[in-house]
Parts: structure tokens; C-alpha cells; sequence
């Protein structure tokens, strides 16, 4: 298969041709230029929030675990065993003292260092400290996890300083994990991230997100004059409303979106859901959204925060983890219900991954061929595309 071929011929404006969607060998250099080189959203500081703490996060063959030291330091290595090569980790997330392999247990402390090695310590020449688990660049913002499977990494400072004046008044440090849910999406990762980038289905698949949400596109004025009053109002709380949208061809966009009228939060009554976050002076403060590419998108609402990113399995299969964070202080059944925190995303998310695997299947016909995007409503899908073959090709894209 000729890729790069693929990739020059691809006509700007229009879905990708089939094999990107489903062919092994796409998804393969999908996972070595996109998923091992960019920054990837892994997790919220607070799914792990105690020392021992430890999860796993899963892109095609490679499984990471992160942990949490005793020097609450967050560090991730990768789950494969220094002797031979054995997965160490093999529950999603748990806690514990050391990290033993599960074969003839070597055991890792949870700075990755080999501790002990059965019998073949006593070995004459052999040295614990060369089989340390072998790294993995981590980033924190806010108190979002972020790591990278390459050696070197792409700069973070731009997502960091889009992202942090935004998300910092919501304080994700001071959160616990309300709920979280796994997603098995019989979809190419490319499909999920298209789906999410424009809103152009939203009015026909969410009934529950447009109770809260704008189609931006077609409420212009409406949301223009509105949002001129909540901007000035900001502006005086000292609340940023500058939108960030993927300067320079970036991989990231952080933005305080307005909601519809009686909506102070995504939720299917417009009420808050739990109690206010971090250090937002009210309820009506909007919904900040924000987006890294390749993997995550996440909505700071005034009483919840909802992550979701993006974990690929194979060319017509991905994972999608979707995390509800809110106050740390709130117990459960008297300042929140699960069901009414998670009441939109839920329904949303099951809404998408049910239109993704439509589009899956259909793709996967041999009559399936490549469709026009929107100008005026798909314009987002189009720069993603645009993005992704950037970096998928080693020839530029044609313009
Ligand atoms: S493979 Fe892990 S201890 Fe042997
Ligand atoms: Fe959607």
C-alpha cells in the first residue's frame, strides 16, 4: 500500500478515501507518526489520587502504566517486564505497593525501579539497575495527565498556556472521580475524532446536549448578543474569554463557550448537578471547552468536569474513556447524583458511538466513497483531516 500515494491524491474538502479508515497498514503508521509522537491525554490526576495508586492506558499493542509515588510525584513507564518482556500491570487501574511481574516476579517499585530479581540478582555481573522500567515523558496540566511515547517530545508549553488560565478556575486538583465509563467503539480512531469535530449531526443525534448548547453556526446572532453580555461580565470576574483555536496549525483549542438561556451547566434541567467548582465566584459561568489532538476533548462545566480521550485498539476499534470529576468535597447522595451529573454525556456519548459505528460500516462497503464536507458546518473536520495527514504523510499536502 502506498500511503504517502494515498495521501497526495486525497481531494481536499472531501471524507477520506476507505483505506484510511480501515486498512491495517494506515492504522499501523497512524500509531507510529500520530499516537507515538504526539502529546496524549492519559487521565485525570485524581483517578489516582493515592500513593500506590497505579492505571493503564492502552494505544494498539503498547500498554503504559501510570503511577502515583510516595512522593505523589505521577510517573508512567511502560507495562513491559525488563527480564522477559511479560505485561506487569494487567488491571486497568488498582493499587498497590510494588509493581510485580506476574511471570517470575521481578518486582519495580513505583518509580520504576527493579527492587528485586529472584535468584538471578545473586548472579555474578548482574545489575538491578540497568532494568529499571523503561520511562515515559509525562506533563501535567492543571491536573490532567498527559504523556508522550517518543523520545522527543514536541513542545507542551503552547497546549499549557491555551489550556491553563481557563481550566485553572474550575481547579481539577481539588476533584474526585464522580463516575467513569469505557466506551467500546467499533470505529476507526479517525471517525471518533471526525465526529467530534463538528456539530453538524448534533441537532439530529443529541437531543439531550442541545438543551444546553448552541449550533454556533446557525444561532449567529442570537449567540453573538449573548455573548457580548457574558464576555463584559467575565471580563470584570477576571475570567479569560479569549478562544484559542489550534493557532498555527496546533493540536489544541481551549474556549468559554456561552450556554442557552437557563442554562448554568450541561445538564438536562440547566441546574448545577454538584456543588461549584474550584474558584468560580457563580454558577452562570459558562462551559469551557476544550480539544488535544490526537486523543481527547473535555468540557469544564461549573459543577462538573467531563473528559473524554481517545484509546485506538486496531484500524476498526477504539476505546474511549469518558471521566466525571466534581468537587472533592461532595458526597454522594446529598450534593450530587450520579445520574443527574452524567445524565448529558452519557446519552451523548452513546449517541456518537452509536453514529460511529454506523459510519464505520458504511465505509467499510466497497461502494463507500469519499463525501463532501460542509463548508459552513464541517469546516473543523476538514482542518483535522488536514492536520492528520501532515503529520500521516511524508509528502506535504497538496493545497
Ligand atoms: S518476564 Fe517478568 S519476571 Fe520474567
Ligand atoms: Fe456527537
Amino acid at each position: 500500500m502506498d500511503i504517502d500515494q494515498l495521501v497526495k491524491n486525497r481531494q481536499k474538502g472531501y471524507s477520506l478515501p476507505q483505506a484510511f479508515y480501515n486498512h491495517p497498514e494506515v492504522f499501523k503508521r497512524d500509531m507510529e507518526r500520530v499516537f507515538r509522537k504526539e502529546w496524549l491525554l492519559a487521565g485525570a490526576g485524581q483517578q489516582i489520587p493515592e500513593h500506590g495508586d497505579f492505571m493503564t492506558f492502552n494505544v494498539a499493542g503498547d500498554s503504559i502504566i501510570i503511577t502515583r509515588g510516595k512522593d505523589r510525584e505521577i510517573r508512567a513507564f511502560h507495562n513491559v517486564c525488563r527480564h522477559r518482556g511479560a505485561r506487569i500491570c494487567l488491571k486497568a487501574k488498582g493499587n498497590a505497593k510494588n509493581l510485580a511481574c506476574p511471570y517470575h516476579q521481578w518486582v519495580y517499585n513505583l518509580e520504576g525501579k527493579l527492587v528485586s530479581a529472584r535468584i538471578i540478582e545473586k548472579e555474578e555481573g548482574f545489575n538491578k539497575d540497568a532494568y529499571s522500567l523503561k520511562r515515559v515523558h509525562v506533563k501535567m496540566l492543571c491536573d490532567l495527565i498527559y504523556i508522550c511515547l517518543t523520545e522527543n517530545p514536541p513542545d507542551f508549553e503552547g497546549t499549557k498556556s491555551a489550556i491553563e488560565p481557563q481550566l485553572s478556575w474550575h481547579q481539577p486538583e481539588k476533584t474526585k472521580v464522580c463516575y467513569q465509563h469505557e466506551f467500546d467503539v467499533k470505529a476507526n480512531w479517525k471517525l471518533v475524532l471526525e465526529n467530534n469535530r463538528e456539530c453538524y449531526h448534533c441537532a439530529t443525534v443529541h437531543k439531550q446536549f442541545m438543551k444546553a448548547n448552541y449550533d454556533l453556526r446557525l444561532f449567529e446572532d442570537e449567540y453573538k448578543d449573548r455573548q457580548k453580555n457574558y464576555y463584559e461580565k467575565w471580563e470584570k470576574l477576571g475570567i479569560p474569554t479569549q478562544a484559542i483555536t489550534f493557532p498555527g496549525e496546533s493540536s489544541y483549542r481551549c474556549e468559554r463557550l456561552i450556554l442557552k438561556e437557563g442554562f448554568a451547566t450541561e445538564t438536562l434541567s440547566g441546574e448545577p448537578s454538584a456543588p461549584l467548582l474550584g474558584k468560580l465566584p457563580e454558577a452562570d459561568t459558562g462551559s469551557v471547552r476544550c480539544i488535544t489532538l490526537p486523543n481527547a476533548w473535555y468540557h469544564a462545566n461549573c459543577d462538573y468536569i467531563m473528559l473524554s480521550y481517545v484509546m485506538p485498539v486496531d484500524s476498526g476499534h477504539t476505546k474511549v474513556r469518558v471521566i466525571y470529576l466534581v468537587h472533592e468535597d461532595a458526597v454522594e447522595n446529598q450534593d450530587y447524583v450520579i445520574e443527574d451529573v452524567t445524565a448529558v454525556w452519557n446519552a451523548t456519548s452513546e449517541q456518537d458511538q452509536f453514529v460511529c459505528e454506523a459510519v464505520q460500516a458504511g465505509v467499510n462497503s466497497s461502494f463507500y466513497e469519499p463525501g463532501p464536507f460542509s463548508k459552513l458546518v464541517e469546516g473543523w473536520v476538514e482542518d483535522f483531516v488536514q492536520w492528520y495527514l501532515k503529520r500521516v504523510g511524508s509528502a506535504s499536502v497538496p493545497g
